[in-house]
């Protein structure tokens, strides 16, 4: 394990894992790029947006997966995932609306709809580099606690906590859908690199569990340990509990 300490923020970045593979590209010259939501990533977005306009980085050839989204809400929605990415990273850059992909969640097969997401990522020859927040209870995606290492593109029933921390999202705690499509853990597992980010106390306990507890369904968010590029960005307070 390598800390380094980054920039004037004092912010601490831990590689997790074992020695980095060298990093892969997927097939062809369209770097795939996977987005995570939630509130963790939106200053990572913004400074890829600054990046964008102040120094020319660009994102038009490349394509990006979303990680999962809820089951019921038309991607029209104004608290479905897809909008969210729309709003908080692709308005601000110039990747292509039609090259953003998200899981269905009004798919009349919702089985069948999981599958063919599963796919659609393979057939983009995988995601390059995976961003990753973490929910209190140590999910990835929406995987939660007991979702299996190996698990693929799927439904899965939110747990009440999931529901609570994610409610300042919707008008009424109410609203927020219980079930969702999301990529499995085996799924995300298989990007070349992940990247997964935690900021603020209430992340301290899941990120210790995910990064010095067992390798276990348990914790899904450790299954970066068995990643052989992984690289995880804390600060502070994230950091406290290990
Ligand atoms: C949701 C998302 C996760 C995200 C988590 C934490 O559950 N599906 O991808 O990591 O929220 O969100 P936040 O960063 O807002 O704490």
């Amino acid at each position: 394990e390598r800390v380094v300490r980054a920039g004037s923020t004092g912010n601490l970045c831990r590689s997790a894992g074992s020695t980095p593979a060298p990093l892969g590209r997927s097939a062809g010259s369209t770097p795939v790029l996977g987005l995570a939501t939630g509130s963790t990533p939106v200053g990572t977005y913004r400074e890829l947006a600054r990046r964008h306009r102040e120094d020319g980085l660009s994102f038009a050839h490349c394509r990006a997966f979303l990680l999962d989204e809820y089951i019921g809400l038309p991607k029209a929605a104004e608290q479905s995932y897809f909008s969210f990415i729309r709003d908080n990273f692709v308005d601000h850059v110039d990747l292509d609306d039609a090259a953003v992909f998200s899981p269905d969640g009004e798919a009349d097969d919702i089985a069948a709809e999981a599958q063919r997401y599963d796919a659609a990522i393979a057939a983009a020859g995988g995601v390059d580099v995976q961003i990753l927040g973490i929910g209190t209870d140590g999910h990835i995606g929406f995987n939660e606690p007991g979702s299996s290492l190996k698990s693929r593109t799927r439904v899965k029933t939110l747990t009440e906590q999931t529901r609570v921390d994610n409610a300042r999202f919707f008008d009424s705690p109410e609203d927020v859908p219980h079930h969702v499509l999301t990529q499995g853990l085996g799924t995300i597992d298989e990007a070349r690199h992940l990247v997964l980010i935690a900021t603020g106390e209430s992340k301290a306990d899941a990120v210790a569990a995910a990064v010095e507890g067992p390798l276990s369904a348990y914790c899904p968010a450790s299954a970066v340990q068995w990643h052989p590029h992984a690289t995880v960005l804390l600060d502070e307070a994230a950091a406290s509990s290990l």
